[in-house]
Order: structure tokens, then C-alpha cells, then sequence
């Protein structure tokens, strides 16, 4: 156990990138500093593994990233690493540049692939970095935070023009297959309705009867929040306005909920993160992710972390529906 056994960890970034993935780079390579252990950046995530794209990274290398978006390694999905001879030119690469462990940002692909390469011998950890949340052995993914203040930033300036036009906003934003952002950014923005894709909607009650009933009290503005794995936003938006007679516009945030400089949790996250994979690594542990479970940072068996199930929180969900009337 111990230093000795480690001289050489990669690091990758791969899937979408997320706000956050510097920050956890930078806690990466200055620990692997502290440890007197190198540490080669991969680029272009897997494929970089595939192709040899690297470069050497030292504490000088990550100076002020820590304020920047996007991910310095670059990012891909790559569909060769999901053959077995591309684990196994992967797994070749890292025996001719001397990587005995490897640090994978991304999601639940990043991590099945990390998995593929810790069968071929070589000790890896995965860190959830995506702006869904959509990992599900983790409370909390390093992006997340970010893009929901984006998101919220810009519904909150759509509500003025709503406000002003007495219209009906239909917004939908990312999150994949899964509502979390969804959730977060309707309840943040105070939306009168929350469309995700784990949650049954009956549209005449959830929605149309809710701007009925807010014209009568005097409310005229509206912002209907639609993650995209329900999808369906124009539709939505001509319904409510046959249904309700309010006019509607349709904005769909898009990519830009993926960019920004991470906010303060999304920092404080990536670095504890960081620093706790590259101490696994130390210990002589292999196959494992980091996460965060009850607001503790740990790390969980990857096989036995993809196996688990995560909701949406049922608190949130009844919060939204009682306050949003
Ligand atoms: O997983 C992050 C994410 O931004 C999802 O929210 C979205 O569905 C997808 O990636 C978009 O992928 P791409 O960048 O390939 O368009």
C-alpha cells in the first residue's frame, strides 16, 4: 500500500462536460503533487485513452482554472470504447505510458467504462461530473449547481417579460432522461407547474386549471417548467393556450445551462472529490466512485453504485405543488 505502489495516474473528462470538471482536475493534479505522484492529463475523453492524446499536467498546469467552465482535457463520447478491442487499446496505452491508475470524470458511461478498464487490471475511480444530477448512488453531481443558477437566472428574466405581456413561459431545460434540474429550477423560479419524466402529469388539474384559477385571484403571468426527457414543449404551449386562452412563448435553454464559471458548491464539490479519488488511488483502492451521500463526500463499489436507484426527492415534488398555486 502506499506511494510507492502509484507513479502514474491519468485523468479524463468524458460525456457532456459540466461547470466544475477544472475544479476537480486542478484538486486532482495538486494531489497527486502532494503525493509525489505524476499525473498525465487524457484528452478528448476515452478516445484520448484509445489514441495516446495526452499531455503532463503539474501544479503550474491547473493554475486558475479553478474559475473556469468547460473542462481544460476536453470531452467526447466515445462509441470505440465500447468494444472490446477498444478497452483493450485503451487498456494498451496505459501500459505503454506507465498509467497504474486512472480518475474518470462524467457519468454513469464514464463509470461503466472506468469499470471495463479495472477489469483489464488498471486501479480507477470515477467522480459524477454532469449537469443532470443523474447519478444515482450520489446526492450530488459537479456541474448541477451551476446550471440550475443559470437556468434560474434566465427564467427569472423571462418572468419579467411575462409579467409585462401577461403571457405564459413554457421553458425546458436539460437533465437528460431525469427531472432533477427540472425540479430545482421550477422551485427556485417559482413555477406554477413542473414537468418531468419520473412524475405522472394530469394536465387539466397540474396546469390548465391552475392558470384558470390564478386569473380569477389576478394572477396573469405563468412559467411552466418542461425538463427535456418529458419533452413535448411546443404542444404544450399551443395547449395551454386553446385551453386557457393565455398567449404562450417557448424558450428552450439549451446548451448554455452547460457552460459558467462553477459556483461556490460546484467548486467545493469538485475539489473534495478530487482530492478524496486521488487518496483512494494511495490506499491501493481500484473500481470505485466518489459521491456524496446525506451531504457526506465517500466512495461506493462501481458495480454496486450502478445498481442503485435514486427519486426525486417526494419532499420537494409536495413543496412545489402546495406553494405553486
Ligand atoms: O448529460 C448532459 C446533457 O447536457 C444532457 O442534459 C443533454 O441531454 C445532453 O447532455 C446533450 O448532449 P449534447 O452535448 O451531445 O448535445
Amino acid at each position: 500500500m502506499g506511494a510507492a505502489k502509484v507513479k502514474r495516474i491519468g485523468v479524463l473528462t468524458s460525456g457532456g462536460d459540466s461547470p466544475g470538471m477544472n475544479t476537480a482536475i486542478r484538486a486532482i493534479v495538486r494531489t497527486c503533487a502532494a503525493y509525489s505522484i505524476e499525473c498525465l492529463g487524457i484528452r478528448r475523453g476515452y478516445n484520448g485513452l484509445i489514441n495516446g492524446d495526452v499531455v503532463e499536467l503539474d501544479s503550474r498546469s491547473v493554475d486558475g482554472i479553478i474559475t473556469l467552465g468547460g473542462t481544460m482535457l476536453y470531452t467526447a463520447r466515445c462509441e470505440e470504447f465500447k468494444t472490446e478491442s477498444g478497452i483493450q487499446k485503451a487498456a494498451n496505452t496505459c501500459a505503454y505510458l506507465g498509467i497504474d491508475s486512472l480518475i474518470t470524470i462524467g457519468g454513469d458511461g464514464t463509470f461503466r467504462g472506468a469499470r471495463a478498464l479495472s477489469e483489464k487490471g488498471i486501479k480507477t475511480i470515477g467522480i459524477p461530473g454532469t449537469i443532470d444530477n443523474d447519478i444515482d448512488c450520489t446526492d450530488y453531481t459537479i456541474g448541477f449547481d451551476t446550471a440550475c443558477n443559470t437556468a434560474l437566472d434566465a427564467v427569472d428574466k423571462l418572468r419579467d417579460t411575462m409579467q409585462s405581456h401577461e403571457r405564459c413561459s413554457v421553458v425546458e431545460v436539460m437533465g437528460a432522461r431525469a427531472g432533477h434540474l427540472a425540479l430545482y429550477v421550477g422551485i427556485a423560479s417559482g413555477a406554477t407547474a413542473v414537468l418531468t419524466p419520473e412524475t405522472p402529469v394530469d394536465f387539466e388539474t397540474d396546469v390548465f386549471e391552475k392558470i384558470r384559477r390564478g386569473r380569477i385571484s389576478g394572477r396573469n403571468h405563468h412559467i411552466i417548467i418542461v425538463a427535456e426527457g418529458f419533452g413535448k414543449v411546443n404542444e404544450i404551449a399551443d395547449c395551454i393556450h386553446h385551453e386557457t386562452g393565455l398567449e404562450t412563448r417557448v424558450t428552450i435553454l439549451g446548451h448554455v445551462q452547460r457552460g459558467g464559471s462553477p459556483t461556490a458548491r460546484d467548486r467545493v464539490a469538485a475539489t473534495t472529490m478530487g482530492c478524496l479519488a486521488v487518496d483512494l488511488i494511495y490506499q491501493g483502492k481500484t473500481n470505485r466512485v466518489v459521491c456524496m451521500r446525506n451531504g457526506i463526500i465517500c466512495d461506493l463499489d462501481i458495480t454496486e453504485a450502478l445498481n442503485m436507484k435514486k427519486e426525486l426527492s417526494s419532499e420537494m415534488l409536495r413543496a412545489q405543488k402546495i406553494v405553486s398555486r
